[in-house]
């Protein structure tokens, strides 16, 4: 059976589960937290791996990931069955690969995938901890700054990559936070920085206690982290010319985003 996969198969069958499934936004979730544990500050290693993939301890248990091993992996299990289970592309390649695909098929920009990421073999290849890896959305600028300086990225980068956030939905029962971004969730575009700049945000309470902001017009919302992003000038002057100019989003988008997808891997190369 192997021997008649192959890589544009494989992309069609992502392509058709993103829009059958409207599951875009969590693939590059998914993609995202393996990637964005890495760190080359005082905390080191965590390159993508999949080690999520393992849920008796280690990335797979963590409460930043919750909804990824479970909804994000259950998506996509009949593409892993395939492709990944039966040697034709590591775990980790596909969840870069899904994101990618993804982000295309909701009206976002090309994003080249290299491959050669290794799997994990057990839970125990995951990082130790959540802490000071990935984001906390009740956070603020010097949050954004520590978590993201470490693993490469500039304020632009930090800018650019919250971007992502104009996809999908937080959800009650996996962060504690509630809502979307944007009313079309589903649509990759600058809508995320236009609402920012333009909207009128008013602080709340979930119902799991997470302090959070809503405009009461649209109904969106805003975390913390995401507020911050107008609160300091550095971070500013990139809200504003990604509302201004989608192109420009889209191009930094890219270049940040590879280099998360890429960040610790060695060897990657071009081709499947
Ligand atoms: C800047 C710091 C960040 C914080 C604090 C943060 C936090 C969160 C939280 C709390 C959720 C809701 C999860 C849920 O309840 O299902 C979420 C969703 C999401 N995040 Fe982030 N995030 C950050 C950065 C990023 C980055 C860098 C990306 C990708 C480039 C990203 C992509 C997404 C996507 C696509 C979703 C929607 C998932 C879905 O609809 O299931 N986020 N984020």
């Amino acid at each position: 059976m192997a021997d008649t996969l192959n890589y544009d198969t494989l992309v069609k069958e992502i392509e058709d589960l993103v829009k059958e499934k409207n599951c875009g936004p969590i693939l590059i979730r998914l993609s995202w937290h393996d990637a964005g544990v890495f760190s080359s500050g005082a905390l080191s290693g965590g390159c993508p791996n999949a080690a999520m993939r393992f849920t008796d301890a280690g990335e797979g248990t963590f409460g930043a990931n919750a909804g990824l091993p479970t909804v994000a992996l259950t998506l996509l299990k009949p593409v892993t069955e395939k492709y990944a289970e039966t040697g034709f592309i590591s775990h980790a390649d596909l969840w870069a690969l899904s994101a990618n695909v993804a982000t295309k098929v909701m009206g976002g920009p090309d994003v080249p995938t290299r491959f050669g990421r290794p799997d994990a073999k057990e839970s125990s290849e995951s990082v130790e901890s959540q802490v000071g890896r990935l984001p906390d959305g009740d956070k603020g600028v010097v949050h954004l700054r520590d978590i993201f300086h470490p693993k490469g990225f500039d304020d632009k980068d930090i800018v650019a990559l919250s971007g992502a956030h104009t996809v999908g939905k937080c959800h009650a029962e996996r962060s504690g936070f509630e809502g979307a971004w944007t009313e079309d969730h589903l649509k990759f575009d600058n809508t995320y920085f236009t609402h920012l700049l333009s909207k009128k945000y008013e602080a709340e309470t979930t119902a799991n206690g997470n302090p959070q902001l809503r405009c009461p017009v649209s109904g969106t919302m805003m975390l913390t982290t995401d507020m911050a992003l107008l609160e300091d000038e550095a971070f500013k002057v990139h809200v504003e010319r990604y509302a201004a100019d989608q192109d420009a989003f889209f191009s930094d988008y890219v270049k940040a985003w590879v280099k998360l997808q890429e960040n610790g891997c060695k060897d990657l190369r071009e081709k499947l």
